[in-house]
This record gives structure tokens, sequence and C-alpha cells, in this order.
């Protein structure tokens, strides 16, 4: 396929839905050219000038296939957004390794098999943005999405070294860690309670918080438009919160007030 008039070029991961589809759309209409990618085959909303490629960031060989396909088309990825995510939730005793492990896999190590794939080329070109997509959980431990918190908090440390050691080659990153945002995700998550669950009642009371929490959340357009901004600012800070104004107020206050009172006001909050 030809390059179109278009001068950057973008590769988003997880643009089959909810962020990674908004970011992709706002993206091919501030002019770059958008490949998008997603298990999934390209759903009907994605926007005839974003290209799908189809890819599943928990293999190897997938990610590899893509990024390769990617630069033998457009010649080179100037962006890349790692909005792949999904979700488990469950007490942290209930929850089987295998999950535990498979969460880390999407969340984690699919930003890290997307970042080595395209790092080279990157260089090559010198220079490149790279936004990844975390949480607020990966600021703030969550109650019964232990797995899913630790999975966003390793993006944070990841980011930040990662901003080390790419900077001499003229490459920037930054974590964007959305609040609630109304997408596929409560849908798309895996609840793991087993039915003799010690933690059944508090993990459905909590639960019910956060799924109310997340369907009442802000439209991913929003959150688009703050990417696209970031993408062509001058330089990319390390890391900014979207979202509602008071779950980024609550990440600001986490960050200033002594632990003990931050997880009281949780306590509160979730009525643990
Ligand atoms: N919505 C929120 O409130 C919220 C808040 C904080 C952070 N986030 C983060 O935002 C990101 C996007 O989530 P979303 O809210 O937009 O949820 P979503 O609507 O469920 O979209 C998730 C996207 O990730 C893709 N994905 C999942 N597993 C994948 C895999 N193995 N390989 C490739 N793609 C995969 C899905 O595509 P396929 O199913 O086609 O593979 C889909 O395009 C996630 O990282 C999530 O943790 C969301």
């Amino acid at each position: 396929m030809e390059q179109k008039h278009h001068t950057k070029v973008a590769f988003v991961t997880g643009a089959t839905s909810g962020l990674g589809l908004a970011i992709a759309r706002s993206l091919a209409g501030a002019g770059y050219a958008v490949y998008g990618g997603g298990r999934r085959p390209a759903p009907a909303e994605m926007p005839s000038d974003v290209t799908y490629v189809q890819t599943d960031v928990t293999s190897d060989v997938s990610v590899r296939k893509s990024i390769d396909y990617v630069l033998s088309v457009a010649g080179r990825v100037d962006l890349l957004v790692c909005a792949a995510g999904s979700g488990i939730s469950g007490a942290i005793e209930d929850v089987p390794i295998e999950e535990a492990t498979s969460q880390l896999d999407v969340n984690f190590f699919g930003v890290v098999r997307v970042v080595q794939a395209l790092l080279p080329s990157m260089r090559r070109q010198r220079g490149g943005r790279i936004i990844v997509i975390g949480s607020i959980a990966g600021k703030t431990g969550m109650p019964f999405q232990a797995y899913y918190s630790a999975s966003k908090f390793a993006l944070e440390g990841f980011v930040e070294s990662l901003r080390y050691e790419v900077s001499a080659f003229n490459i920037e990153a930054c974590i964007v860690e959305p609040g609630d945002f109304r997408t596929g995700f409560t849908g798309a998550r895996k609840k793991i309670i087993p039915e003799a669950s010690a933690y059944r009642e508090k993990f459905e009371s909590v639960i019910a918080v956060q799924e109310h929490d997340e369907t009442h959340g802000a439209d991913p357009v929003i959150a688009a438009r703050r990417i696209v901004q970031l993408a062509d600012a001058r330089h990319l800070p390390a890391r900014i919160t979207v979202g509602p104004l008071f779950e980024r107020f609550a990440v600001w206050v986490r960050r200033v007030i002594p632990d003990k009172w931050f997880e009281a006001f949780y306590r509160i909050y979730y009525r643990l």
C-alpha cells in the first residue's frame, strides 16, 4: 500500500476498541498515517483511514510480523501508542498463578514486546515517541484488582527506565494514566471468584463500585484528544493523568498525603 501524503506514521495497539480505537481515529484525523492492531477483526467503527494489522501482543511472532509489515509499508514508525490491555479481578488468594501471569503477559510484557520490536528502527531513524497507556491503578493499588494494579505499576517503572536509555537516540516516552473511561474494558474483565471464596461479599460490593465508576466514566474521545496533543508537543513529559477531575485529584492527593490517610479514604470509598 502507498503511504499517503501523511508525514508521520503511528502504530496503535488495542485499536479495535475503547481508548485505542479513539486514539487511532484522532491521530488519523490529525494527519498521521495510522496502523492499528488488535486480535479481533477490524470493527465497523474503525475509520477507513486506519490500516488494521492483526496483532496479539502476547505473541512474539505476531508482534514481529505486525511491526515488520508496518515498516515494510510505511518505512518508519514515528509514534507508538501501546493501548492494548485487559483486566482481571479477584482476591489475591483466589487468583490462580496462571491467570496472574497472563495478566502481566498482556498488560506488561505486551508493551515490552512491541517496544523491543520497534526500538531498533526508531534508533536507526534517530527519533520516535512512545506513549504507553498505564492507569490510575498503577499509582494506587486497587482492592481486588491486585494483578491489574501490579501490571500497571510495572509499566510506571518500565517507562521511567526507558526514558533514560533512549533519550540519546532522540526517542521520548511517556506513560498516560487514565482514570475511568467508558470502554469495552468493564465487559471484557474476567472475574475470578470461587463459590466458596472467603472474600465473596467484599469482592462483590467493591467490584460494583468500580464498575459503576467505569460505566459512568469519561468519553474516550477526551483521552484521545489529549494524546494527540501530547504526540505533537515539543517534548513528552514522563507521565500525565487523564480522566475525571476527581480521579486526577485523587492521584495528586495520593502523592502528597501519608499512606495511612489515603488508605483510610479508600476504605471509606469502597466500604472496606
Ligand atoms: N477504560 C478505562 O477506564 C481504563 C482506565 C485505565 C486504563 N485503561 C487502559 O486502557 C487500555 C485500553 O483499554 P480500554 O479501556 O480501551 O478497553 P477495551 O475497550 O476493552 O480495549 C482493549 C483493547 O486491547 C486489546 N487487547 C486486549 N488483549 C490483547 C492482546 N492480547 N493483544 C492485542 N490486543 C489486545 C483489545 O483488542 P482485541 O480484543 O481485538 O485483541 C482492545 O482493542 C488498557 O491498557 C487499559 O488497561 C483503561
